[in-house]
C-alpha cells in the first residue's frame, strides 16, 4: 500500500549540453566551478540539514560501481548512513550494512516496498534507472543541477525515454559556483 505522503525524486547533475558522464563513465568535470556574483552561497549547514530530509537512496548497479570506485580512491561515500538500494541482477560487493540489493519489477519495488516505509525517496541515477522510473510514472519530481561546462559528448541524462513527460517548473536556484538547480514536478 503506497504512502500518500511519500515522494520520489530523481536527482542528477549534468553539463549544460545534457550529459551526466563522459562516454567512459567518468565524472571528473563535476568538480568544475565558476563565479556568478549574483548567485547564492551553498551553505554547508543548510546542505547537511537538507540531506537529513532524504530517507533513502535508489541507484542502478553502474552508478553503484562508480560510488565503489570513489570510495576506493578515498573520496568517501556520498549517501551517509541512509538506506541505499542498488538495482542489480548481479552479485556485487556489499560494502556497507546500509546497502541492499534488489532485482525485479521497479514499480512493485517502489510502490510496495519503498513508499510505505520511506517518505523522501531519492533516485540518484544512472540514466537507465532514471528513465525507467519516469517511464513507469513513479517519479514525483526531477531535480536537475546544471554545471557551467560543455563536454561535447557522453552519456545522456535519460537513456531511451520513449515518451514525452510533461513537467511543471517549481523552483530555480543559481549559485555563486555557476551551478543552476532546477526542480520540476512531474505532471499527472
Ligand atoms: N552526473 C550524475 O549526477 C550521475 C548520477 C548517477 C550516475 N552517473 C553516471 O551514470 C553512469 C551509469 O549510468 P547507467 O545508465 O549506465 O547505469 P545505471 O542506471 O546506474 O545502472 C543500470 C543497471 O542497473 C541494473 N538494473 C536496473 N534496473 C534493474 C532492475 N529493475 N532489476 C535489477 N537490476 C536492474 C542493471 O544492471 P545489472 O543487472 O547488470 O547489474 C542495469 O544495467 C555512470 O557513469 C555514473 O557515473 C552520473
Amino acid at each position: 500500500m503506497a504512502n500518500a505522503d511519500s515522494r520520489v525524486t530523481i536527482h542528477m547533475a549534468a553539463s549544460l549540453d545534457g550529459f551526466i558522464a563522459r562516454k567512459d563513465g567518468s565524472v571528473d568535470w563535476l568538480e568544475t566551478s565558476d563565479e556568478f556574483l549574483d548567485g547564492e552561497t551553498m551553505d554547508p549547514a543548510f546542505v547537511e540539514t537538507f540531506l537529513k530530509t532524504i530517507d533513502c537512496y535508489v541507484m542502478g548497479s553502474r552508478t553503484y560501481e562508480t560510488a565503489l570506485r570513489f570510495e576506493a580512491q578515498g573520496l568517501g561515500w556520498a549517501y551517509g548512513d541512509k538506506p541505499t538500494f542498488v538495482l542489480t541482477s548481479r552479485q556485487l560487493p556489499r560494502i556497507r550494512d546500509t546497502v541492499e540489493f534488489y532485482s525485479g519489477d521497479l514499480a512493485q519495488f517502489v510502490n510496495e516496498r519503498l513508499r510505505p516505509t520511506f517518505r523522501n525517496i531519492w533516485f540518484v541515477g544512472g540514466p537507465e534507472v532514471s528513465a525507467e522510473c519516469l517511464r513507469l510514472g513513479l517519479a514525483d519530481e526531477v531535480r536537475y543541477s546544471i554545471l557551467p561546462i560543455l563536454i561535447g559528448d557522453g552519456i545522456r541524462f535519460f537513456e531511451k525515454l520513449d515518451k514525452d513527460i510533461a513537467l511543471h517548473l517549481a523552483e530555480v536556484k543559481a549559485y555563486k559556483s555557476g551551478m543552476v538547480e532546477l526542480r520540476y514536478e512531474c505532471k499527472g
